[in-house]
């Protein structure tokens, strides 16, 4: 009888491959808005019931901090993951200029017909972010948006859900 021997030994193909450390860096940014809970669809009352306070469509303010990670491999020449200043830059057209002492229901035009809740709006954050931060090749990763000291979200993109359209 013959038996096979079988060869378990791999050859592993030479590549350039090298490894590089990855960083996320995170920004800090605070914006005051003022907003309000009301859905047109509800009476008065109702409104009322559900949402208490913030049903008052005058609004009321918050300080809003949104926390914005980056994250990549630094550049060999600068040791930077992204320059702060295009950041920056970013940041005040695609967050300051839109929600900094504005009322966000009445002055953002995707809030029109969507309530102005933390998880809308670090959605729109991030599609924001996202859309500004790709050309440059700049890799968006977590977004945190502070309501107050007390209440916040966590945010890390979208997810595939099968079945689902
Ligand atoms: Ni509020």
């Amino acid at each position: 009888m013959t038996v096979a021997l079988q060869d378990n030994t791999h050859t592993t193909a030479k590549t350039n491959v090298a490894l590089t450390p990855v960083v996320s860096v995170v920004k800090k940014i605070r914006f005051s808005a003022a907003h309000y809970y009301y859905l047109p669809q509800l009476s008065e009352s109702e409104n009322k019931a559900r949402f208490g306070l913030c049903a008052n469509t005058h609004g009321h303010g918050h300080n809003y901090d949104l926390c914005i990670t980056v994250s990549g491999p630094m550049d060999p020449q600068t040791g930077m993951v992204v320059n702060l200043k295009d950041l920056k830059h970013i940041l005040e057209e695609t967050v300051m200029r839109q929600f900094h002492f504005k009322n966000i229901n009445l002055d953002v035009p995707y809030f029109k017909d969507k309530l102005p809740t933390l998880e809308h709006l670090v959605v729109y954050f991030w599609q924001e972010l996202n859309n500004a931060l790709t050309p440059l090749s700049l890799q968006l990763s977590a977004l945190r948006l502070y309501e107050d000291d007390t209440l916040f979200v966590d945010y890390w993109g979208e997810i595939m859900i099968e079945g689902q359209q």
